[in-house]
C-alpha cells in the first residue's frame, strides 16, 4: 500500500550540512523507497551558494544504498523526487528570505530546521503567523534550547507561529525499534507490569557508552558535553518510556501526556557531588587506533571543561518509583561499547537453605544496538542439581526498516506528532538537569579523566 504524504513539501534548512547528508536523506530515501511517504516535493536550501548538480549529487549519493533496495514503485518515486528536487541559496536569519520562498512552495509545507539551535532560533523570530502558508509543520532538531528558561522561550516563539501539533522537535531516539519496544514489552504483557515498580525493583540503569571520540564535531560537541548531548535528551525519554504509566491509547496525546507526567515526577537532587559524576577522556587507544587527549582536539577550548563522559541519579518521586534510583549514563571514547537499559530486580526474600553458589538477582537488559532483549536469572543444575547457575534468556530483535530519521520524518510528514517530544516536556528536560548544570559550572563536581579506550575513570561502576 502507498502512502501519500499529508505534507506536500519536505523543505531542508541547512542542506548543505552534515546532518542532512548523513541522516536526513538516507532516512527520507528509506521512507520513499517503501512506498510509505509518495507525492513529496524535496526542497533543500543553505547558506552555501550550491549549484542545482552539487545538491542533486547529494541526494543522489544518499539516496543510492535505498534505490539499491527498493521495488519499482519505489524506484520511480525516488528518481522522481531527484528530477524535481531543487536548492536554493538562503540567509534564514535576514527578514523576509525564508518566508518568501515559502510562499512560493506548495502547501503544506515541512521546514526542517538541521541548523546550529542558535540559528534555528533567529530564523523562526523573523518569521511572523501570517507569513506561513496553512498547515506549515516546523522540524526542530536538538539541543532545543539550552535551559528551561530558554526552552520555554523557544516554545513560545513557535507557538505564536503554529499550533503545538505542528511543532515537531526531533529525537531521533523516538525513531529507534528498540526503544519503541519497551512499549509492547511493557503494555502487551501480563507477566512485567505487576513486578515493575519499587516492590520488586531495586533501580534502573540506562547506559550509552560510544567508542566514538570527538569525530570532527567540536564546534557542536564542545558547546554541548555528554550531559547535554545524550541525557538531557535520548536517555530521559527512554527513561520516560521505562517509568510511565500504561496509557489507554497510543495515540500522540495519551503517550505524551504519559511520558509527560513521568518527567514532571523526575529530578535530580542534592548533593550534586553524590548523584552526579563528570570526566573527560585523555590520550588513549581505541580499537588500536590513537586518540588524541581531548582538550587537545582542534576545536576544542579547554578552559570550558566540557565533558565526555556524564553520569546522573534521577530519582521518580511517585507512588510507583519511590526509592528506586535510575541511573542515567553517557560516553565518548570508552573502551566497550555498551547501549542498553538494565531493570536489576530485588533479591529473593528467602533462598531456600541448600542451594550452593552465588543468587544473583535477576536482570532485565534491552539492548539499544544490537537491538537485543535478554533476561538473567538462576537455575540450578545441570552437573550439582543444587547449585545455581546463571542462564540467559535472549531474543534478537530485528531492526526497523526505517532508520530512526526516517521513522520521526514519516510522523512529519504524515502530520503525527507522536514521536515528537512535546513543549512541557522540553521544558521538563531541562528542568530536571539545570540544577547539575549549574553545580557543575560552580565546579562543585570535580571534573574527572579516563584514557581513551578504558572503561571510564577508575571507581567508576563498569
Ligand atoms: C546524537 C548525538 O544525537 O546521537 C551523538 O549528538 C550520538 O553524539 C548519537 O553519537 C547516537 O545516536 P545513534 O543513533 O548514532 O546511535
Amino acid at each position: 500500500m502507498t502512502s501519500q504524504t499529508t505534507v506536500k513539501t519536505l523543505l531542508i534548512l541547512g542542506a548543505s550540512g552534515d546532518l542532512t547528508g548523513r541522516l536526513l536523506l538516507p532516512g527520507l530515501a528509506r521512507l520513499v523507497a517503501r512506498d510509505r511517504a509518495t507525492g513529496l516535493q524535496l526542497v533543500g536550501a543553505g547558506s552555501d551558494p550550491w549549484t542545482p548538480d552539487q545538491w542533486l549529487e547529494r541526494v543522489e549519493s544518499a539516496f543510492a544504498d535505498a534505490n539499491s533496495q527498493a521495488d519499482a514503485a519505489g524506484k520511480r518515486e525516488l528518481k522522481r523526487i531527484s528530477e524535481t528536487t531543487s536548492y536554493r541559496e538562503l540567509d534564514v536569519t535576514a527578514d523576509g528570505q525564508l518566508a518568501a520562498l515559502l510562499g512560493q512552495l506548495e502547501a503544506p509545507v515541512a521546514v526542517y530546521f538541521a541548523l546550529p539551535p542558535h540559528i534555528s532560533q533567529e530564523a523562526c523570530a523573523v518569521l511572523t503567523a501570517a507569513e506561513l502558508p496553512a498547515g506549515t509543520r516546523l522540524v526542530m532538531e536538538k539541543p532545543f534550547g539550552s535551559s528551561e528558561e530558554s526552552a520555554r522561550h523557544l516554545n513560545q516563539t513557535l507557538g505564536a507561529l503554529v499550533p503545538e501539533d505542528h511543532i515537531h522537535r526531533v529525537d531521533h531516539f523516538l525513531g529507534k525499534a528498540t526503544v519503541l519496544n519497551i512499549l509492547g514489552l511493557r503494555f502487551a504483557n501480563t507477566f512485567l507490569e505487576p513486578v515493575w515498580n519499587r516492590n520488586h525493583i531495586e533501580k534502573v540503569e540506562i547506559i550509552f557508552d560510544e567508542d566514538l571520540a570527538l569525530e570532527g564535531r567540536a564546534r557542536y560537541y564542545d558547546g554541548a558535553g555528554a550531559l547535554r548531548d545524550m541525557i538531557q535528551s535520548h536517555l530521559l525519554q527512554i527513561m520516560a518510556l521505562l517509568a510511565m504509566e500504561a496509557p489507554a491509547t497510543l495515540d500522540e496525546r495519551d503517550l505524551r501526556d504519559a511520558v509527560a507526567v513521568a518527567l514532571r515526577a523526575s529530578s535530580i537532587k542534592a548533593p550534586y557531588a553524590k548523584n552526579s559524576r563528570r570526566a573527560r577522556y585523555t590520550a588513549g587507544t581505541l580499537d588500536g587506533r590513537k586518540v588524541p587527549d581531548y582538550a587537545k582536539e582542534k576545536g576544542v577550548d579547554e578552559s570550558r571543561n566540557t565533558e565526555t563522559l556524564a553520569e546522573v541519579q534521577v530519582d521518580i518521586d511517585n507512588w510507583r518509583w519511590q526509592g528506586v534510583p535510575f541511573i542515567l549514563r553517557s560516553g565518548k571514547a570508552l573502551g566497550g561499547t555498551r547501549k542498553e537499559a538494565v531493570v536489576t530486580f530485588r533479591p529473593v526474600p528467602h533462598l531456600p537453605k541448600g542451594f550452593t553458589g552465588v543468587d544473583s538477582p535477576n536482570q532485565l537488559r534491552i539492548g539499544f544496538g544490537p537491538d537485543t532483549l535478554q533476561f538473567d536469572v538462576d537455575v540450578n543444575g545441570p552437573g550439582n542439581v543444587l547449585s545455581l547457575d546463571r542462564a540467559t534468556l535472549t531474543a534478537e530483535l530485528s531492526a526497523s526498516d526505517l532508520l530512526p530519521y526516517g521513522e520521526v520524518l514519516e510522523g512529519v510528514l504524515m502530520g503525527d506528532p507522536l514521536l515528537s517530544v512535546r513543549a512541557d516536556t522540553a521544558e521538563d528536560c531541562w528542568r530536571i538537569l539545570d540544577p547539575v548544570i549549574k553545580a557543575w559550572n560552580r565546579d562543585s563536581v570535580p571534573l574527572e579523566e579516563y584514557a581513551a579506550g578504558t572503561a571510564g575513570p577508575e571507581g567508576w561502576p563498569a
